[in-house]
């Protein structure tokens, strides 16, 4: 099973080219490009100034965001707007332009000016947007895998580097959402630490240990072992790590890889969508798509450990029983009052390694971790917590920046009681109020919040999206930003 997309489309800055070369140009326009009804001189340019101006005029095409005419089979026009250029839209709408007209290589003109045009952003939107999860599908003779888009020539200067950031980040995204949207028989604990060999190859910078079942013994990892316990695949501790040459920040990225959970004997029901619980290793995809991404785009200052504690939660009679008392790495003991709260547990283990095995100054976890976070924000914003507000203003601009939407949740230390045990240090769920807030005190209780910057991002809702054709890829690109911006000198 591959990883990633054996080939993306190729982006090519082909500014002298001429446009009569291609099988189909789409020339981006602003709106100011149609005044009563007639094409500017430069729009007209793009093929028989009359047959333009009648199809513009009879479509009632002005240029507005989102509006697209065709006219003839080699010239479609792309509304950009008149409030800036939304690169990553225009991008998406290139790729789908180019499948509706049934090419595999487009040019792209605008008639704006070339710097108005994020390049990076171009790319990104060209390649997700070309993107089609058909690989579980089977395939017709003709059907194209999974890309139909090959080249795509940008008749204006578009620069190189962002061209290559743009794609790398994509490539990112592809490795995110090939994980997510693989089924749980095949993205198991050993495909994930397969996926993560497989990005340990890509750059010399990358190294890689993949920790088994008695290592994790050895560290005392009960509460990780514990969700581990009865199921037929292995457990996979994961620890990837990029070092770039003259590594000043250090993070360590953290995410929750169950790749498939039940419940154990808090079964869960049909209403809580069992039968999605495959992308409950989202936070280890993004994980593993930022990797992806950072493996491409080889920042030298940075030194990112990217850390998976992969397993699934199943149901046995040899399966974690509600009531049981586990003790983590760190020596604190859990009560499991609800095996379902169970990416808590792997990512506690996961965190104390963070800390003990990696010099990272600043940790990010993130998870698929609870139900509770959708209700709060829907399907489209992820929860970010942290208790420093240096972090909370860099993990909002890195949002920003990817278009991977969060909102910062308070993490409201009063309900820390909730969370108390009568016999152990703990419980490992609170109140059915406040779900996802209770799941990101219990994290920061095993965070030296005091020697490390941390965040906790919950992704419970954006992780995957039905009408946008599945795993959304969302958080690769968030994960990445964060670390090519946070603490920058
Ligand atoms: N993986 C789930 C969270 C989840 C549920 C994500 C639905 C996306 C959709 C997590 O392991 C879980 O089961 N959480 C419980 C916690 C509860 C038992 C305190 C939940 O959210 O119901
Ligand atoms: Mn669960
Ligand atoms: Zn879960």
């Amino acid at each position: 099973m591959p990883f990633e997309p054996a080939f993306v489309a190729e982006i090519r800055s082909s500014p002298s080219a001429s446009p009569d070369a291609a099988e189909l140009v789409i020339v981006g326009c602003a709106e100011g490009d149609v005044t009563d009804g007639k094409p500017s001189a430069k729009l007209a340019a793009f093929g028989d100034a009359a047959a333009v101006g009648s199809v513009i005029a009879r479509h009632a095409f002005k240029g507005s965001k989102g509006s697209s005419v065709t006219i003839s089979p080699s010239l479609v026009l792309v509304g950009l707007g008149k409030d800036g250029v939304d690169s990553r839209g225009f991008g998406k709408t290139i790729a789908a332009t180019a499948k509706a007209n049934k090419v595999d290589s487009v040019a792209v003109a605008v008639t704006v000016d070339a710097s108005s045009v994020n390049a990076a952003e171009l790319s990104h939107g060209i390649l997700t947007g070309a993107y089609e999860s058909t690989r579980f599908k089977t395939k017709k003779d003709d059907a194209p895998e999974p890309f139909a888009l090959k080249t795509v020539d940008l008749l204006f200067g578009a620069d190189a580097a962002g061209i290559a950031a743009g794609s790398a980040m994509a490539k990112g995204v592809f490795v995110t959402k090939y994980l997510v949207e693989a089924p749980p028989n095949v993205c198991t604990p050993t495909h994930m630490a397969e996926a993560a060999e497989h990005i340990s190859k890509i750059s010399d910078r990358m190294s890689l240990t993949v920790h088994e079942k008695e290592f994790c013994e050895k560290e005392g990892m009960g509460l990780y072992l514990g969700v581990a316990e009865c199921s037929a695949e292995a457990p996979k501790f994961i620890h990837l790590t990029y070092k770039g040459p003259n590594a000043k920040r250090k993070f360590a990225i953290v995410g929750k890889g169950l790749t498939f959970d039940s419940g154990g004997y808090n079964i869960k029901s049909a209403a809580s969508m069992i039968e999605m619980m495959k992308f409950d290793m989202g936070g280890a995809g993004a994980t593993l798509g930022c990797a992806r991404a950072i493996a491409e785009m080889q920042p030298d200052d940075v030194e990112v450990h990217f850390i998976i504690a992969s397993c699934e939660n199943m149901v046995d009679g040899a399966g974690l029983r509600p009531g049981d008392i586990l003790v983590a790495s760190n020596g604190k003991t859990v009560e499991v009052n609800n095996t379902d709260a169970e990416g808590r547990l792997t990512l506690a283990d996961a965190l104390l390694y963070a800390q003990n095995h990696t010099d990272a100054e600043t940790i990010v976890d993130i998870a698929t971790l609870t139900g509770a976070c959708m209700v709060a924000l829907g399907p489209d914003v992820s929860g970010m917590y942290s208790p420093e507000d240096a972090v909370v203003e860099a993990m909002k601009g890195a949002s920003k920046s990817s278009g991977d939407k969060i909102w910062h949740m308070p993490l409201e230390e009063a309900y820390l009681e909730q969370l108390k045990s009568p016999v152990a240090d703990y419980k490992n769920t609170g109140g059915r109020l406040g779900g996802s807030i209770t799941a990101a005190l219990f994290l920061k209780e095993f965070v030296d919040t005091s020697k490390v910057h941390w965040s906790h991002l919950d992704i419970a809702g954006p992780c995957w999206n039905d009408k946008e054709g599945g795993a959304t890829g969302h958080g690769a690109a968030l994960l990445t930003d964060f670390v090519l911006s946070y603490a920058k000198a």
